[in-house]
């Protein structure tokens, strides 16, 4: 099969210097991608800027703000057959970007923002047969959020975990988390490596594509 994964984190620019961003390291897309490779599917992923080398059969596009995922999911979207929205995408970005560095003298200490497109919602009329998993990544239970998020983005899968433990989320080795169906079925996985993690998914989406 053909796998699209996006991973990292996104910059929202501000001037050249400034952006907003959050903690996502990549290290749960690129385990996806790894994962998907080895079980010898097709790979293309879009990411976010993080320091991780991606197998080499697999076709990487780097990209950094809300607006380059949503344009390189588009451009891929009708190659894959299934979308992975692992990357942590920025909600909001600066209303304007100032094209030189911006100077204390002349800012207020208020920041105005404006939303970025959700990107699942925005692919969500061509997903024809495709099979869309999504993340969640929450402080405390995930599974009421999770499973909104859902319904809402009209997924077949969303990855749930709890950001707030030492142990999974961002920025380490490891993960545990709580897989959910369109259905209303889930499973909760115990901790593991990304990688492992990232091979149960894998598993989970041919048992579902099989079907
Ligand atoms: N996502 C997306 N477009 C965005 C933000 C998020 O497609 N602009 C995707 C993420 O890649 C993830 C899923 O939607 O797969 C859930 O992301 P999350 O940030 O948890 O959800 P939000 O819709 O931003 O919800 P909230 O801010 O209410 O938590």
């Amino acid at each position: 099969m053909r796998f699209l994964i996006t991973a990292g984190p996104t910059r929202e620019m501000l001037d050249p210097v400034r952006f907003l961003s959050n903690r996502s390291t990549g290290k749960m897309g690129y385990a996806l991608a790894y994962a998907a490779v080895v079980a010898g599917h097709e790979v293309r992923l879009i990411s976010g800027p993080v320091s991780l080398a991606a197998p080499a059969a697999v076709k990487v596009s780097d990209v950094v703000s809300a607006a380059d995922v949503l344009n390189s999911v588009q451009d891929n979207l009708q190659w894959c057959d299934v979308l992975i929205m692992a990357a942590a995408v920025a909600d909001w970005r600066p209303a304007s970007v100032s094209a030189v560095k911006l100077k204390k003298s002349n800012m207020s200490g208020t920041l105005e923002l404006e939303r970025t497109p959700d990107i699942l919602k925005s692919v969500a009329k061509y997903k024809g047969g495709r099979f869309f998993v999504g993340f969640a990544a929450e402080t405390g239970d995930p599974l009421p959020e999770a499973s909104r998020k859902l319904k809402e983005k009209g997924l077949d899968m969303i990855v749930a975990n709890d950001v707030s433990q030492s142990d999974a989320g961002f920025a380490v080795d490891t993960n545990r988390v709580t897989v959910l169906f369109a259905n209303g079925d889930y499973d909760n996985l115990p901790l593991m490596s990304k990688v492992e993690v990232a091979k149960m998914i894998v598993e989970k989406i041919e048992n579902k594509m099989e079907k």
